[in-house]
């Protein structure tokens, strides 16, 4: 049941904008890495964000949103991109992640905490 819905997460990850410049990319893998998402989240993401992304205060939950826009919000503050008044708590964060890091986060905080 899990395996089913998560797979229909990933498509609709993979036909937002995400991989949009990402067309030349031969290797692009089928799931997502759960355990290197969780790794990441655990470090960098849940000091802020809360251990079920529920968010807290100025930090805005991330378990309801849509896998999609989470790449997208992220991509855009690697690109350095001021989007609300505290972006460059995110800004520093974010530059860190690659392609790759940021299609499985994505997926991750959006399904694990259901
Ligand atoms: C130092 C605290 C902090 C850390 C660590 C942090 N965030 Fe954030 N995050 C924020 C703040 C504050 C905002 C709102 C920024 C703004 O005003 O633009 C935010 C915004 C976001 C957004 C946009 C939400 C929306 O509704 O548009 C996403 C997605 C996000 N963070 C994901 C992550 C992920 C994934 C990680 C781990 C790699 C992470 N954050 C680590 C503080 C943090």
């Amino acid at each position: 049941m899990f395996k089913c819905c998560l797979l229909t997460v990933v498509t609709s990850v993979w036909t937002g904008a995400l991989w949009a410049d990402t067309t030349d990319e031969s290797s692009v893998s089928a799931t997502i890495d759960v355990e290197a998402a969780e790794a990441i989240f655990r470090k960098s993401c849940r000091a802020c964000h809360g251990n079920k992304a529920q968010g807290a205060s100025s930090y805005p939950a991330l378990a309801d949103l849509e896998p999609a826009y989470i790449a997208t919000q992220l991509e855009r503050y690697r690109a350095g991109e001021k989007i609300g008044p505290n972006s460059i708590l995110m800004i520093s964060h974010a530059k860190r992640l690659s392609d790759e890091d940021i299609a499985n986060i994505s997926v991750y905080v959006a399904t694990a905490f259901d």
